[in-house]
């Protein structure tokens, strides 16, 4: 049968060109993004989920619905990311990663008798979706450890018609799986690195949490999507641009490990001469990332240096010819569009957070003075098109707010 052979090489090297791509993506969010992407296109799925084992816990990791995205555009992803799944047999996703074998089920609302599992109807009752045919399998790495499954919900005909995986299909998404796997574990450990680099910061001020930086990456990225649809900026920019700002957002302020003891824990208001010395945490941020050698090393240079400038001028570190001379001259600020985006939107995002988190200087505001605070300074500190998309976007703000809580 020479016919499907070569239609399967055709296949297995497309796979292999989508792995090629998955590789070079380092930000696990935008890699499950992307997983997720290519398996249900492979499929014609109109839904799909990734959860990743988390001692024996399955957490879901990421959600897309065509459907209820089309209805439903206030993304509700976040409402997802609270719940855990055990793994064991009595759920399908449980059962995938507890045997490492995959499953096809042509109606979830009627599974073989005689199975461990159940479908839980939940997510479908409160966003009134009709799951049907679903294909888990199990993400498996090289070593063989099992780190998650990726499922895929209602394939579809030619004609849009929900219909059941095949075979075939099944085996193209395990492949797809397999190779996944490997970059899941390769962007895991970036992150590990990154969150060492951000745990220094913690250790020397500790009251400073990695649920700040967290909060102020996932705020940051969200804005910019918002923002940057608003201008009507391309699906792809937008994608890549997440890719690498999340991760150079949360290292806003890093640079505060070379600021002294007596001035980053103070637990009063700064004198103007130990403010000075605290703006130059801007600029020592910028300095980790000298020679720069990818895009996400040039965006965090640009985000700590101007993540503390204003809209109107008034901020700080202003037009620096030479971040690597000994000493700095207060600068004048820089202005409206002359900032970064990037700048502009981790500003924003970092000051909604110091107001209504607690801090050593601090006591936290109340949510609806912030938010007065944050409207009285659009056009003034903030980029009036900045502070647009973060209203619009509250919900997801205030969720992002309850994953990355204090505890
Ligand atoms: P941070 O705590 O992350 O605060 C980030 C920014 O949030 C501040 O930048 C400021 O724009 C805004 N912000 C924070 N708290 C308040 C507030 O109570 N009122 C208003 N209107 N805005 C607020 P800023 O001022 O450039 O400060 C940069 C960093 O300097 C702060 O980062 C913090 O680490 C330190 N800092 C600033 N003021 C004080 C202070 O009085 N005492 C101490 N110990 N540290 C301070
Ligand atoms: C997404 O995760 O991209 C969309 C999620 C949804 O709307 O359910
Ligand atoms: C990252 O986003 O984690 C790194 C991206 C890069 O090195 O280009
Ligand atoms: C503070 O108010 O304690 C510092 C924040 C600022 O000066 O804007
Ligand atoms: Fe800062
Ligand atoms: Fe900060």
């Amino acid at each position: 049968m020479p016919k499907p052979v070569k239609k399967n090489t055709k296949r297995i090297s497309e796979l292999l060109k989508i792995s090629e791509k998955l590789n070079h993506i380092k930000d696990i969010d935008s890699l499950l993004d992307n997983i997720l992407l290519e398996a249900r296109k492979f499929t014609r799925a109109d839904a799909g989920s990734i959860f990743l084992a988390d001692g024996d816990k399955l957490k879901f990791s990421y959600v897309q619905n065509d459907s209820i995205a089309k209805i439903d555009e206030g993304n509700n992803k976040y409402i997802y990311s609270i719940f855990d799944i055990p793994i064991d047999d009595k759920s399908i996703a449980g059962y995938v990663a507890l045997t490492g074998d995959p499953l096809l089920i042509e109606d979830v609302y009627q599974l073989n008798g005689g199975v461990s599992y159940s479908f839980n109807p939940y997510f479908d009752e409160i966003s009134c979706y009709r799951t049907k045919s679903m294909l888990t399998v199990p993400l498996v790495t090289s070593q063989q450890n099992i780190i998650g499954v990726i499922q895929i919900i209602n394939a579809k005909d030619k004609k849009g018609e929900v219909t059941s995986f095949s075979n075939d299909q099944m085996m193209y998404v395990s492949f797809l799986a397999n190779n996944a796997s490997v970059a899941i574990e390769r962007a895991k450990m970036t992150r590990e690195i990154v969150l060492r680099m951000i745990k220094m910061t913690e250790l020397r001020d500790p009251r400073e949490t990695g649920n700040h930086v967290n909060r102020v990456g996932s705020y940051s990225i969200e804005i910019y999507e918002k923002w940057a649809k608003n201008k009507k900026i391309p699906l792809e920019e937008i994608k890549k641009v997440k890719d690498t700002f999340r991760i150079a957002a949360m290292l806003h302020d890093v640079g505060k490990v070379a600021i002294s003891d007596m001035i980053l824990k103070k637990p009063g208001k700064l004198t103007e001469e130990e403010f000075e010395i605290m703006k130059k945490h801007t600029i020592f941020g910028a300095q980790l990332f000298e020679n720069p050698v990818s895009d996400w090393d040039a965006l965090s240079a640009e985000i700590a240096i101007s993540h503390h400038e204003k809209w109107d001028g008034s901020g700080y570190m202003g037009r620096v010819d030479n971040i690597y001379r000994e000493e700095i001259a207060p600068q004048i600020g820089k202005k409206g569009e002359e900032i970064p985006i990037a700048g502009r939107i981790v500003a924003l995002a970092d000051v909604y957070d110091a107001l209504i988190s607690k801090r050593v200087y601090k006591e936290p505001w109340k949510e609806e003075e912030v938010l007065k605070y944050i409207g009285e300074q659009s056009g003034k500190h903030f980029d009036p098109d900045v502070v647009k998309a973060f209203f619009s976007i509250y919900d997801v703000i205030r969720a992002i707010r309850e994953k990355y809580a204090e505890k």
